[in-house]
Formats: structure tokens, C-alpha cells, sequence
């Protein structure tokens, strides 16, 4: 998604925001630019494509002035073209914007009707050309920044700067997150803290509504009523340090790689290793799930796919009733929310649009809100009644790797305490269910030595047009997770299905051609896979398994197999998203494409 950065300084500030953008590309974007005050005029740069080419653009012809905007933009209103990057500007004033401006089709009729001209397809233009119109009725930055958003409709985050103001910068949130830096002699908004991070560890993260009004360090907030209000300034876990590759070729392969310790520190947070037992949770958080008639679960992409790992979890272990969503369509429903209810959402970035708005709309129906979220400072964070952590560590790479396997040790604890504070399982049973988990971390780094016979599988999988993904049971979401991951970053086409639905329509795509791939742990639904994956193979399907020792063994020839650690099956979506990861990320490489920022996605979906 779009990324944001403003500093109001004492110094050349493009070199910089071009530096603070780097750390925002992870979010996923086409085109960028830069807008700075040189001698009180606005002066601005834009390239589409990545940032080298503005900063090309930026070696060639500098901005001066010591304040500035600068923006990633991930394109919804008209392509990715210079004239459509931010910031868009007027003589008066240039704007940085994130998110949706839903009515600018009337006020664009409205303002083109008062004479102002628009050069670009963009929704973004329209709030440069309001302000302006308000400046030009007489009113002072500040206030027609003010007065132009409370105009606006839609989700979005904006950053503005001013001609002749030297120092001056507003920012505006509603439905966008957008993070306040501040220092002793200068002052800056950014769309997250990891962004600002070079410059201060001091941010407050503006609520909706509010409007910063930045004077040179100063910084004034005000809340969506325009009363001054006051925003608790922390200091940010974010890191400074550039995040580097550590020696790998791309971010993802780093990622996989740092899953057995992330995922010991998501583990550690929740297990006691002593018992093993689960830490038992706060009174709350028990009591919710004691009562709790139903559990409902959502989130968007591979973070619902752990989620609906988390059912099977939840179902059999504490024996809830759980229904389980994608955000998007859950927020639109309506659906009927039971008394006691839980609703649980499930959020690397705690950014996403669609994830966000379904859990107010929970909370506001009265559910008790549960996120597992990886981003502490994030919106879904700090709008959930309780917030499970995960430990990754910032995950550059679009696809999501460690994220997803720190999501599924997060809920798998979580479904262990629901289950221990229902009482739907023994002693025996948590200390065996705890005892597995915690193993985990030692699986995955075994199967990572592997990685080198899974590239060859890989390699095959890239001359292929389509590949089907099959498994029963919590399988079942690692086949959709598999798909999902190699269509995102290869490009091929790929569908995850449910091993017995296989016979209701998909068997009819099969031919020498498909590679189907099959998740089929050994374990209680190990036989019924198999025979839906001999069905496929009967047919001419091309077989690749992936399952432990005894179920290689069992399952006969097929064209190749993957052998993942034998393990209590509780654990095995953790240890099977291993190679269903690498051989996306090995397929990708083959291919040629853009591994960390594949086309047409981002890595935070703030818009809906
Ligand atoms: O930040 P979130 O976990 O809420 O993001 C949800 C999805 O956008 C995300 O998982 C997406 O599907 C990834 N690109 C998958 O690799």
C-alpha cells in the first residue's frame, strides 16, 4: 500500500525522505515521489516504478529546502504513471495521500466548476485542489487542511505542505494509520514507525479523525471535533537498522529461514517449557473463553488461511463452535453475532482495511475482540479488547512466510489455553500437545536442510501453467496457503482444494500436465487422502507428496514426494507451510519474477 513520509527539518530533507520511502517499499508500490519548499516554493520529483528511478531522477535535478513530503503510491485511480504519482500539487500546495477519497468524482465536479484544472486520474489530486480553493477563500493553511478533510469521505491518511511556510506540515488521519516522530529541532509523520525509525524513537500514532499540525519541532494534535488533543508519545520497538537481506538473495528466503527462532519466540511467549504447560492467561481472557458460545474467526489472505488452521484447533481441543470468514466478506454480512461471543482476527501488518473494519463491527455487536497480530503499535492492536502477539520480527517480503507460522504457534497455544480453561482436555494432554509444539522450532530448521532437493522440485514447478494443491483436516488450509503462495510471487496459476472435493469438479482439470500437489500427514485422515490423491493419479495427475516417513512409505509411487520430519500431527501445518514456501519461492526464482514485491500486490492493504 501507499507509504507516507513528511519532516518538517533543518536540513535537505529529499535525501532523506528518499531513505525513509526505502524503508516503506515493503508495503508494496508502483510509482513515487518527492515535494519539498525551496525558498517557501513547492518543488516536486516523480517517477513511476521502483525508487531507483526517482532516485536517478533526484541525482540529476536535487530538491533543496528543509521540508518536504515524499510517498510510495501502490495505484488504484489510474495507472502507475508519473502524472498520476504523488505528491500532487498546486501552486499553494502539494499532497501526500494513502487510502480512498470516495466522493472526489462530486467534489471534483464541484471544483472544476470554481475553475481549477486536474492533471491526473487520481482521487489523491482532489484534496490539493480543495485546500487550495479554501486558501484561496481566505483561510490559513492549517485551517482549510481542516476544513478540506472534514470534507472528505472514504479511508485515508494525507500529508500536506504549504507554499511560503516554511516548516509547516499537516497530517490527517481516518481509517489510515499515520505515525507522529518527534525530535528536538525537528518534527515528522510517516505511515508507520519503522519508517521513522532512523530519526526518533519518539511517536504517537494519530487516532481517526485527528489532524497533526506540525510548526517546525512543534507538534499539535487535534482530535476529529478540532479540540487539541493529547496522543500518548512511546517509544517504538521499531528498528533503525536498515533491514538487510543477512547474506540471502531475497527477503522471503531470509524470512523462511528465520522461522525456527521466530517461532520459538512466539512459542515462548505462551509456553511455559517447565510444565510444559500453557502460561495461564489473565482473568479476562480466560472468562471470555470459558463463556464463550461461539468463536468466530477472520482476517484476509494467509492470515485467514491460519485462522482456519485455528479452527480445526479450536474445535477439537476445547470443543468450540467456531465459525471462520475472510474480513471482507464478513464485515459486509450482517452476520448474527451470539451473546458471549469471541471473535478472533488474525493480522501480520494490523493494518488491513477489510480486517480492521470487521472487528469494530464485532465489538460494536458486542463480541470480546481477539487479535494475533504481529505489529504491537498497529491499529487492529490497539482496537482488540485482547491482544495475542506474534514474534516475527518485520516481515519484508510480500509473500508471508514467518508471519503465517508465527500466526499458527500463536493459536495453536491459544487453543490449548481455551482448552485447558474449558476444561476440554487433561493435564496428560496439554503437557503432550505443549511438549510437541515446542519442538517445532528444531523440525523446521531440520527441514530446512532440505532446501536444496526442494529447489529442484521447484524448478519443475515453474514450467508448468497450473497446479492444484490438496489435504483434509487442518491440511486443508496449508493447500489453500500453498496455492496462494506460489500464484502470488510465480504467477502460475494454482487453486487449493479440500482432498474429498476433489471428485465434485476439479478432477476434470487433471491431465500429465497439472502437478498436484498433496498434503497428506500420517495421520487420522492419512488413507482418505490417499485415496483421493490415487483417484488423481488414476487419471493421469503427476503426484507430488508431501508427508513424513511412514506416510511415503505407505502412499506408493507417485512422481516425487517431499519428506517432512515425523512429528505429532497437532504440529504439522507448522512443519508442512515449510515446503509449500519453498517451492513458491524456488519456482519464482526460476521464473525471473519480482520474489519480494511481486506485481499488482502490497504488503499492507489499507484500502478495501
Ligand atoms: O497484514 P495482514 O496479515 O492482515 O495481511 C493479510 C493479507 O493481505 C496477506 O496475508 C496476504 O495474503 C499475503 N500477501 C500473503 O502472502
Amino acid at each position: 500500500m501507499c507509504g507516507i513520509v513528511g519532516i518538517a527539518g533543518t536540513r535537505d530533507v529529499a535525501p532523506v525522505i528518499l531513505e525513509a520511502l526505502k524503508r516503506l517499499e515493503y508495503r508494496g508500490y508502483d510509482s513515487a515521489g518527492i515535494a519539498t519548499l525551496d525558498h517557501g516554493a513547492i518543488d516536486r520529483r516523480r517517477a513511476p516504478g521502483k525508487l531507483n528511478m526517482l532516485g536517478a531522477m533526484l541525482h540529476d535535478r536535487p530538491l533543496h529546502g528543509h521540508t518536504g513530503i515524499g510517498h510510495t503510491r501502490w495505484a488504484t485511480h489510474g495507472a502507475p504513471t508519473e502524472a498520476n504519482a504523488h505528491p500532487h500539487a498546486t501552486a499553494q500546495v502539494a499532497i501526500v495521500h494513502n487510502g480512498i477519497i470516495e466522493n472526489f468524482r462530486e467534489l471534483n465536479a464541484e471544483l472544476t466548476a470554481k475553475g481549477h484544472k486536474f492533471e491526473s486520474e487520481t482521487d489523491s489530486e482532489t484534496a490539493a485542489h480543495l485546500v487550495t480553493q479554501l486558501m484561496s477563500e481566505g483561510l490559513a493553511p492549517d485551517a482549510a487542511a481542516k476544513k478540506a478533510v472534514a470534507r472528505l469521505t472514504g479511508a485515508y491518511s494525507i500529508a500536506m505542505i504549504f507554499k511560503d511556510h516554511d516548516g509547516l506540515l499537516v497530517g490527517a488521519r481516518r481509517g489510515a494509520p499515520l505515525a507522529v516522530g518527534y525530535a528536538d529541532t525537528e518534527a515528522y509523520i510517516g505511515s508507520d514507525a519503522f519508517a521513522l525509525a532512523p530519526f526518533t524513537k519518539k511517536v504517537s500514532y494519530l487516532e481517526e479523525g485527528d489532524v497533526v499540525v506540525i510548526r517546525g519541532a512543534q507538534v499539535t494534535i487535534f482530535d476529529g471535533e478540532g479540540r487539541p488533543a493529547n496522543r500518548e508519545i512511546k517509544i517504538t520497538s521499531a528498528s533503525a537498522a536498515l533491514v538487510d537481506k543477512a547474506g540471502h538473495s531475497h527477503f522471503m528466503v531470509k524470512e523462511i529461514h528465520e522461522q525456527p527462532e521466530v517461532v520459538g519466540h512466539t512459542l515462548a511467549h505462551y509456553l511455559d517449557p517447565a510444565g510444559p504447560d500453557v502460561r495461564r492467561q489473565g482473568k479476562g481472557l480466560r472468562d471470555a473463553l470459558v463463556k464463550a458460545s461461539r468463536l468466530t474467526i477472520s482476517g484476509c489472505g494467509t492470515a485467514y488461511y491460519a485462522g482456519l488452521v485455528g479452527k480445526y484447533w479450536f474445535e477439537k481441543l476445547a470443543r468450540m463452535s467456531v465459525e471462520t470468514d475472510v474480513a471482507s466478506e464478513l464485515r459486509y454480512r450482517d452476520p448474527v453475532y451470539p451473546e458471549n461471543g469471541v471473535a478472533l482476527f488474525v493480522s501480520q501488518s494490523g493494518e488491513t482495511a477489510d480486517t480492521l473494519a470487521a472487528l469494530r463491527d464485532s465489538k460494536a455487536k458486542g463480541q470480546t475482540t481477539i487479535a494475533v497480530v504481529n505489529v504491537a503499535e498497529s491499529s487492529i492492536a490497539r482496537e482488540a479488547d485482547i491482544v495475542l502477539p506474534t514474534y516475527a520480527g518485520p516481515e519484508i517480503g510480500v509473500a508471508s512466510t514467518k508471519a503465517f507460522t508465527c500466526q499458527l504457534a500463536a493459536l495453536a497455544c491459544f487453543a490449548i489455553a481455551a482448552a485447558e480453561a474449558r476444561r476440554t482436555i487433561s493435564k496428560g494432554e496439554e503437557k503432550v500437545l505443549c511438549a510437541s509444539l515446542l519442538e517445532a522450532p528444531r523440525h523446521i530448521a531440520e527441514f530446512l536442510k532440505q532446501e536444496p532437493a526442494i529447489k529442484i522440485l521447484g524448478e519443475e514447478i515453474a514450467k508448468v501453467r497450473d497446479v492444484l494443491y490438496m489435504g483434509r483436516g487442518a491440511s486443508y488450509p496449508l493447500a489453500l496457503e500453498g496455492a496462494l503462495k506460489l500464484k502470488e510471487i510465480s504467477y502460475i496459476h494454482a487453486e487449493g482444494y479440500a482432498a474429498g472435493e476433489m471428485k465434485h469438479g476439479p478432477i476434470a482439470l487433471i491431465d500429465e500436465a497439472v502437478p498436484i500437489i498433496v498434503i497428506a500427514p500420517h495421520d487420522a485422515h492419512f488413507e482418505k487422502t490417499i485415496s483421493n490423491m490415487q483417484e488423481v493419479m488414476a487419471r493421469g495427475g503427476k503426484v507430488l507428496l508431501i508427508s513424513d516417513k511412514a506416510g511415503i512409505a505407505k502412499a506408493g509411487k507417485v512422481w516425487a514426494s517431499i519428506e517432512v520430519p515425523t512429528t505429532n500431527s497437532f504440529i504439522t501445518p507448522l512443519i508442512n507451510a515449510i515446503p509449500v514456501q519453498l517451492l513458491a519461492y524456488y519456482a519464482a526464482i526460476a521464473k525471473g519474477t519480482d520474489v519480494d514485491q511481486p506485481r499488482n500486490l502490497a504488503k499492507s492493504v489499507t484500502v478495501e
